[in-house]
């Protein structure tokens, strides 16, 4: 019996504890973003002298006021994203990266950094779908309901990436960042795979991440990256790679259908199996 009200008693306490998890919670992200969008971890990796940088010298080079970035910075020290460590003089301090800063570089194509995906989740876009989940959830059973995306924007996700060419990018540099992290591992894993592969065609290649990836590594293969219109029109210009604008459920062109075909995440997005799955076949 008093185990049990000892139980509870935890119980409570570690409620009135959690609670502010939910209270504050989206504090995490909104101050990850932040030294996103400052390029803070970048101003501390490009800090000319080998001493961690002080507040003084973060707030010049990123143009932000002190007092507001020392709080950003206790909190992301807290957060285990930067260090602050005391400097040689031993009477100021100063921050210096870790391996998780390192990934929020914006600037970095290095296969680590997801600071293009932090900041495309983070994007109001993408956010305000979350905030309606209960909405979706209280429809009434088998009743017809939109997936929130498109019940907050009126549109799915492409159509409104192509209304919205800001938006478009970072869904393009998002699925890029990660692209250059999991595909050149699959290409040294799977090199075998790759003998003897004439063409590649990633249907809804994006920016055409991917293939490039693979035609570098396996420079005998013709690369196809086909995509919506509006994603071709600025994707990159790779050698080896030809970009083919079009729409997958309408028809994807003839010459195309040779080759051995990658869709990467597709399922990640589409709300409609059976026509990612016609797609496939
Ligand atoms: C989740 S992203 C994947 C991007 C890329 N394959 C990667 O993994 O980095 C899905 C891609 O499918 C494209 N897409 C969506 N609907 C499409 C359609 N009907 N026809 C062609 N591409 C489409 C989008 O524009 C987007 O680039």
């Amino acid at each position: 019996m008093e185990e049990c009200k000892r139980n509870l008693v935890d119980e409570e306490a570690k409620a009135s504890l959690d609670i502010w998890r939910y209270v504050f919670g989206f504090a995490d992200i909104a101050a990850a973003k932040c030294a996103i969008d400052l390029k803070i971890p970048e101003a501390i990796e490009n800090h000319p002298s080998s001493q961690p940088m002080t507040l003084a010298e973060l707030s010049s080079t990123v143009s932000a006021s002190p007092s507001h970035l020392r709080r950003i910075m206790r909190f992301l020290v807290h957060q285990g994203i930067f260090k602050e460590v005391p400097i040689k003089d031993g009477l100021t301090t100063g921050y210096t990266n870790t391996p998780l800063s390192r990934r929020m570089m914006i600037t970095k194509r290095d296969g680590k950094s997801l600071a293009p995906f932090v900041l495309f989740e983070t994007s109001h876009e993408m956010l305000a779908p979350w905030l309606r989940l209960s909405s979706v959830v209280s429809s009434p059973v088998n009743g017809s309901h939109p997936p929130p995306f498109d019940a907050v924007h009126n549109k799915d996700v492409w159509a409104l990436a192509e209304d919205n060419p800001c938006f478009s990018e970072m869904i393009n540099e998002a699925m890029a960042c990660d692209t250059r992290r999991v595909v050149p591992r699959v290409a040294r894993a799977c090199h075998d795979l790759f003998d003897g592969v004439a063409t590649v065609v990633d249907v809804g290649g994006g920016n055409g991440e991917a293939v490039g990836i693979l035609v570098k590594e396996f420079p005998w293969i013709k690369g196809f990256n086909f995509d919506l219109p509006h994603v071709i029109d600025v994707a990159q210009v790779l050698d080896g790679v030809e970009n083919v604008g079009g729409d997958m459920f309408d028809s994807i062109p003839k010459r195309l259908r040779c080759g051995a075909v990658s869709s990467v995440r597709y399922y990640q997005f589409t709300n409609n199996r059976a026509q990612a799955n016609n797609v496939r076949r």
